[in-house]
């Protein structure tokens, strides 16, 4: 059986960030499954459903990445899939000290499952999810750094606000 990583993270919206970690991870494992956490960010601008359509629209031409949610600790539902790691993408030191945390503590749940972390390439290197809608929330255009539907989601959200 092929190596499966779970890619979990918020995804409110995708990004191209993360677009490029996933493929960064297909070069290391047969599968993906990019995971949206039910209990993540505490006022997403997007439902589940929402980025979950998203995030299916942008990998759909992708062979080897799943879409999913889950709910509950992220490393039962990596024993859950039978997957082999946990993927992360770091971009700066500023995410360094969290992603830390977090993956320390889930190997102290979960001894038996690593987390793997990959560099984002440097070009997105300052994008994030927040900082896009940021920008999205006051106009600015997005294009170019998230898929070119996610930036036309943005812009209808924030027109109807
Ligand atoms: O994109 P984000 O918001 O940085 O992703 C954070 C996420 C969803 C990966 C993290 O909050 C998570 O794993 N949540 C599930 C609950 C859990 O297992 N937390 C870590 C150990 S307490």
């Amino acid at each position: 059986m092929g190596k499966i990583a779970v890619y979990p993270g918020s995804f409110d919206p995708v990004t191209n960030g993360h677009c490029d970690v996933v493929h960064r991870g297909l070069t290391l494992f047969d599968k993906v499954i990019v995971a949206v956490a039910q209990n993540g960010t505490k006022d997403p601008l997007f439902t589940i459903d929402e980025r979950l359509e998203m995030l299916s629209e942008t990998f759909k031409k992708t062979p080897g990445v799943e879409v999913d949610s889950f709910d509950g600790l992220l490393v039962d539902y990596v024993t859950k899939r039978r997957a082999d790691a946990i993927l992360k993408g770091l971009r700066a030191v500023s995410d360094f000290e969290y992603e830390f945390q977090m993956a320390l503590m889930n190997r102290k749940l979960n001894k038996n499952i690593q987390t793997v972390f990959l560099m984002t390439g440097l070009r997105w290197i300052f994008i994030s999810s927040s900082i896009i809608k940021e920008a999205a929330r006051f106009g600015g255009e997005t294009r170019g750094m998230v898929p070119d539907f996610v930036a036309e989601k943005l812009r209808q959200k924030f027109s109807k606000a």
